[in-house]
């Protein structure tokens, strides 16, 4: 995506074909950096401490600490010691393990000295596939949006709301929840976007506002609280969500506080879709409920605001008395009763086990 005019995706690898460069996503919307990260441990770090964040991007960094570990120590020992370093970092998110698989599955079979090339080579596959799957979520968001539009008067925008930020700093390029929304936009079919704030990390604030901004998509901020008021006045046609982690029954984890919106909307017969590419399916777990691990994150996330003073500095302000303490479960379940439809890369499924074999049969 462009930010002034330079496109850009979250990561690249640099010219002496090993380290990579990341958008440090933790400055944004105040100051647009780019970090290098050369080691395992620095790509750990980028991701536990959400430099990079957001499903498909981490999976694809985790690919590049895989490339980093081989170019060091290709044994079959490192490579086993690396899948564990990096899955260790975030525990929700399934593309991190998806990739992690896939370089081991890639790898695994080759001698040590054919693996650094082999590495580097799949975890740019895995970017550029990365691309191409919400390039393909979002032509089959736009015909939601533009079945939508055509219920409306003319020239009225389709107002979507969406939560925490699935963009394209969520994935390479173009994001999964709002690849629809920019290529409506491309399509000049009227959107308005309301971003849910997405407490405690505001990535609605910071990371899906500045993306609106950046591509003039008209959008409006809202307290995640008032989504559901908003709904109650039709003033919401439609809600799209990513996901870190989808089941194979539907079952949708995603940041916290989705499963509110997901309620309030099936309340107000608002439809609610979500955006996922396949990776972020997990075949093996039907409960989303019992059986996805959710990330608690440290309390002071709640306690502790970032924001930019009036002198331009970046700062944290306590908004709670010190000795209060505080939970943090970045994520929650929205379980598939409450989902109109997954919007993948092949087409919308229903959001059942029959309905995604549909377009993933060979999962059957
Ligand atoms: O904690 P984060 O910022 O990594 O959470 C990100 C989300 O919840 C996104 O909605 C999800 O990863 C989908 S990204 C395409």
């Amino acid at each position: 995506m462009k930010v002034g005019e330079k496109h850009y995706r979250t990561i690249w690898l640099n010219e002496d074909g090993r380290s990579v460069d990341i958008i440090d996503q933790r400055w944004l919307p105040h100051s647009f950096r780019i970090e290098t990260v050369d080691t395992v441990d620095g790509i750990a770090i980028a991701i536990r401490d959400m430099w990079v964040r957001g499903a498909p991007l981490i999976g694809v960094t985790a690919a590049y600490g895989v490339a980093l570990q081989m170019a060091e120590d290709p044994s079959d020992e490192a490579l086993q010691a690396v899948w564990h370093r990096l899955h260790e970092t975030r525990p929700t998110a399934i593309n991190l393990r998806w990739a992690l698989d896939e370089m081991a599955r890639v790898l695994k079979p080759l001698t040590p000295d054919q693996r650094a090339e082999a590495a580097y080579r799949r975890a740019a596959e895995i970017a550029d596939e990365d691309v191409a799957l919400n390039r393909s979520i979002g032509q089959h968001g736009l015909s939601v949006i533009r079945d939508i539009a055509a219920l409306k008067q003319p020239g009225q925008p389709v107002n979507i709301l969406t939560h925490c930020n699935a963009g394209w700093l969520a994935t390479v390029d173009y994001g999964t929840a709002t690849a629809p929304i920019y290529m409506a936009i491309e399509a000049g079919v009227p959107v308005h976007v309301f971003v849910d704030e997405t407490r405690p990390r505001n990535q609605g604030a910071q990371l899906t506002a500045w993306e609106m901004v950046g591509h003039g998509v008209p959008h409006t901020l809202l307290v995640d609280n008032a989504g559901g008021h908003l709904m109650q006045h039709g003033e919401i046609d439609m809600v799209i969500v990513g996901t870190d982690r989808t089941t194979a029954n539907g079952d949708v984890c995603n940041k916290i506080g989705t499963y509110l919106k997901a309620l309030a909307a099936a309340d107000n017969r608002v439809p609610f879709y979500v955006g996922l590419p396949s990776p972020t399916i997990d075949w093996t777990v039907s409960d989303g409920l019992k059986k996805i691990p959710i990330e608690e994150r440290s309390g002071d996330e709640v306690s502790l605001v970032w924001g930019k003073t009036g002198d331009g500095e970046i700062a944290q302000v306590r908004i709670s008395p010190d000795a209060t303490p505080a939970r943090n479960p970045a994520f929650d379940v929205t379980p598939a009763r409450l989902v109109t439809g997954l919007i993948t890369e092949r087409g919308i499924a229903q959001p059942s086990r029959e309905g995604l074999l549909v377009l993933f049969p060979e999962r059957g």
